[in-house]
């Protein structure tokens, strides 16, 4: 599973057309590199394996033509010898090829499952048709923190993920830092990646988990340790008391609508678990899990008409008058 992750392009990357680029096949991590190293071990050793064979077909197929014109031949006790010792010799590169990508196979595995030295970063995360909770775990109840579908970490540090899903299976992908990993009901699985460098990483699901798999897209954010401190502080902390008239007017237009059932701001009487955490959505740069780029004029078609967007999506549509949705895209974006 987590041989292949690393080869193939994501599909969803390729048909959700997101303009934000990112060469999946650069490796941006220790981890995500010593992956890189096995998949191109196993490709150029099976390449040159195969042209060999291709080789030693088209010879064999020469020769057999060229005999089948001369007259047969009485056995030849050189030519069996020979014939010997290239059978010989092709066993022997055979379990040598066998040996040296099983043995790489299982270093790379170690390598990847092994605990890391320093205490990582743990990060919970949840697939759900079609989005991605996110939880900063930590021992103080207060600092637990809960967001969705965009995911900050500091850089060189090893960031553990615990994976788990609410509905149908998912699997975690941000090609560029490490292989897949499957999300799956009433299990935990873990996966450790480290990014090398500042970036923005695009993870994308990567098992069909239905009809809007594709648009289940998450960003992956490395920052300088001092920044991800700021990210997280300002993360923790409930969302700001709207102070213009505006902002007040969209404020009360969240909470009087069904959006509190689903989705909850931290620092409001909202608290709806099923959709994700808006506390600090105006400080994300995507809408929808990656559909859209997150801008006023998006939030509105997101609001308004989520099922042409998303079909099948469980954002219901939401029927607003024009100045409560213009004091409502206020009040959201605001929430940075
Ligand atoms: Cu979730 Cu595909």
């Amino acid at each position: 599973m987590r041989v292949a992750a690393a080869a193939l392009p994501p599909i969803g990357l390729l048909a959700g057309g997101c303009s934000l680029h990112v060469p999946v096949l650069q490796p941006q991590g220790p981890l995500a590199a010593r992956l890189a190293e096995h998949i191109w071990l196993f490709t150029i050793v099976s390449a040159v394996v195969w042209l060999l064979v291709m080789l030693a077909l088209a010879i064999a197929l020469l020769r057999r033509r060229r005999r089948q014109q001369a007259p047969e031949l009485t056995p030849d006790p050189d030519a069996e010898r020979r014939i010997h010792v290239v059978i010989g010799l092709a066993v022997a590169a055979t379990v040598l090829v066998l040996l040296v990508l099983n043995v790489n196979s299982y270093l790379t595995d170690r390598a990847l499952l092994s605990t890391p030295a320093e205490e990582p970063l743990t990060i919970h995360v949840t697939g759900h048709q079609w989005w991605w909770e996110v939880r900063y775990e930590d021992p103080r109840p207060d600092r637990v923190l809960t967001t969705a579908n965009e995911i900050h970490i500091p850089v060189g540090r090893p960031v553990r993920f615990k994976l788990t899903s609410a509905d149908v299976i998912h699997s975690f992908w941000v090609p560029s830092l490490m292989g897949k990993q499957d999300l799956v009901t009433g299990r935990e699985n873990l996966l450790t990646l480290i990014a090398d460098r500042p970036g923005v990483y695009r993870g994308q699901c990567a098992e069909f988990c239905g009809a809007q798999h594709a648009h289940m897209g998450l960003l992956v954010i490395a920052q300088l340790p001092a920044e991800f401190d700021a990210w997280q502080a300002a993360q923790l902390r409930p969302a700001e008391p709207p102070s213009d008239p505006l902002r007040q007017k969209g404020q009360q237009v969240f909470l009087s609508q069904p959006c509190t059932l689903c989705h909850q701001i931290r620092g409001t009487p909202s608290g709806g678990r099923v959709g994700p955490d808006l506390t600090h959505v105006g400080s994300r740069r995507t809408l929808a899990a990656g559909a859209l780029p997150n801008t006023p004029g998006n939030l509105a078609a997101w609001i308004t008409d989520p099922q042409t967007i998303k079909p099948g999506a469980h954002m219901p549509v939401m029927q607003i008058p024009s100045e409560d949705l213009q004091a409502l895209l206020a009040y959201l974006e605001g929430l940075e």
